[in-house]
Parts: C-alpha cells; structure tokens; sequence
C-alpha cells in the first residue's frame, strides 16, 4: 500500500535549521492565497488591531522609511502606508509576495541576509514572522545593522497568555478549532503548526535581552488582547 506522502510541515518533531526554512517556505507558498480571509476569521480581525498598534507605536513621522520584513501578503505595508510612511516588503515565499496588494515595492529574500545597506531604513516592522526563523539572534542583528541610529522597530508575534483561564482557552482555540477551520479554508498541516510553532518562540525577556545584546535600546514588551500577542519594541 501506499502511504499518503506527508508535507514538510506536517511534522510530529518541529524541524530545525535548512529543513525548517524549507518547510517554512513551502508551507506558505501553499497557503498564501488564502491567508487573509483564514487570518481574518480566526483572530476576528484583532489582527488588524494589532498591526495597527505596532505602526502606531514605532513612533516614527510621516515620509519614513520602513521595512517590512517577512511581509507575506503586505497587511503591514498597507498600515505604515495608511499612516503615511514608505513601505518595502521583504519575503522569502514568492506564493505570498505574489498576493501582497500593498502596492509596495517587493522583494524576495531571506530576511537573515537582507539586500539592504547598513543604517538605510528609519524602521522596521516584522508581523507574526519570529517563531518562523531559524536564528533569532542573527535576525536581531540584522535588524540592528538596516536600521540608521535612531531608528526603530516594532515586531509582533503570538503569545502565550498568562492568565491561566485564557490560556487553557487559547490552547484549546487554537490547538483544536483553528486547525479545524484551515482544513476547510486552506490547508490543516498548516494551522496545525501554528499552535506548536510557540514553542520555537524564547520567553519575553530573553526576546528582549537578545535585542538589547543586538544593539538596541529602550527594548519594550507588551502583551497585546491579554497575552493573544506580543509586541516588541526598540530604538537603534
Ligand atoms: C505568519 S506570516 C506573516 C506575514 C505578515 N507579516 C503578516 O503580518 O501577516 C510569516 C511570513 O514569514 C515569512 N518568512 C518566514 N521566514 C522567513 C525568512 N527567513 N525570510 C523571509 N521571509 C520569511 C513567510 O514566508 C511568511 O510570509
């Protein structure tokens, strides 16, 4: 008999290294054009919320340059450009650059290696994109290096709620209906692996020590929804 052949990401051990990134890639190019409306549904719309808070808080004037790093499908682009900045977009998934309708100039690439020059952004946003990395410590310093002194970030990601009555519902939510919910609008492997992929994530002050041993300062965490999401924040 033949065995169903298993996507890469539909893995009982989480991947490390290469095999996480190919994983990582493939597994959006597979759900990118769907993502949205999926994204929308889950988090009832809080997601837009939240992206919306993280532009907001960069704190940075109308004109600046921002880069979006990890942008999929460019919700983030299209908040900094709604509160007046320059959006650019960076991802590895051609599926999901390929449904960004940002309008924002586009460019494929890893965002371990960004093709940028040394203090040429005055910002950066990253949503929902940290756990999906493979070496958090080499992305903060990459960040530390594009962005011109002065500068500042605002990276978003899920969470684990602390509170724990919301926690319990948030694994349950998670762990259970979501992937229900992706099987019917997208794919199950998928949004099977969002709630295990929290595990890749460092708790919240040694997310925040790794950026201040990257270069930044002023390094705040904020839970977001009661601990849904997490928002992290910085100065060059
Ligand atoms: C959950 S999606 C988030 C997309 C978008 N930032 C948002 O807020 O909806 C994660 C994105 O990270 C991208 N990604 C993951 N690892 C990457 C890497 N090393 N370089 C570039 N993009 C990466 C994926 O392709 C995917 O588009």
């Amino acid at each position: 008999m033949v065995e169903p052949q298993r996507k890469s990401w539909d893995l009982e051990q989480l991947p490390t290294g290469e095999k996480k990134a190919q994983a990582v890639r493939d597994m959006f190019d597979t759900i990118a054009p769907r993502y949205d409306i999926v994204n929308r549904i889950m988090t009832f719309r809080l997601d837009v919320r939240w992206r919306r808070r993280a532009v907001n808080d960069l704190r940075l004037p109308a004109g600046s340059v921002v880069a979006d790093l990890a942008s999929g499908t460019g919700d983030l682009c299209a908040e900094l450009r709604r509160q007046g900045m320059t959006p650019l977009s960076f991802d590895f998934s051609f599926g999901m650059l390929a449904n960004d309708t940002s309008r924002s100039p586009r460019t494929q690439a890893d965002v371990l290696r960004l093709p940028l020059r040394s203090a040429s952004v005055d910002g950066i946003t990253c949503g929902f994109a940290l756990r999906n990395l493979v070496e958090l410590p080499v992305f903060f310093h990459e960040l530390a290096r594009v962005v011109r002194p002065a500068g500042r970030i605002a990276l978003l990601d899920v969470s684990v709620p602390t509170n724990p009555f919301v926690r319990w519902g948030n694994s349950l939510y998670f762990g259970k209906f979501v992937p229900w919910l992706g099987g019917i609008l997208s794919d199950r492997a998928a949004y099977g692996y969002l709630p295990r992929s929290v595990s890749y994530l460092p708790p919240p002050a040694q997310l925040s020590q790794l950026l201040r041993d990257a270069g930044f300062r002023n390094v705040t965490h904020h839970q977001l929804s009661g601990g849904l999401t997490q928002l992290l924040l910085g100065t060059r």
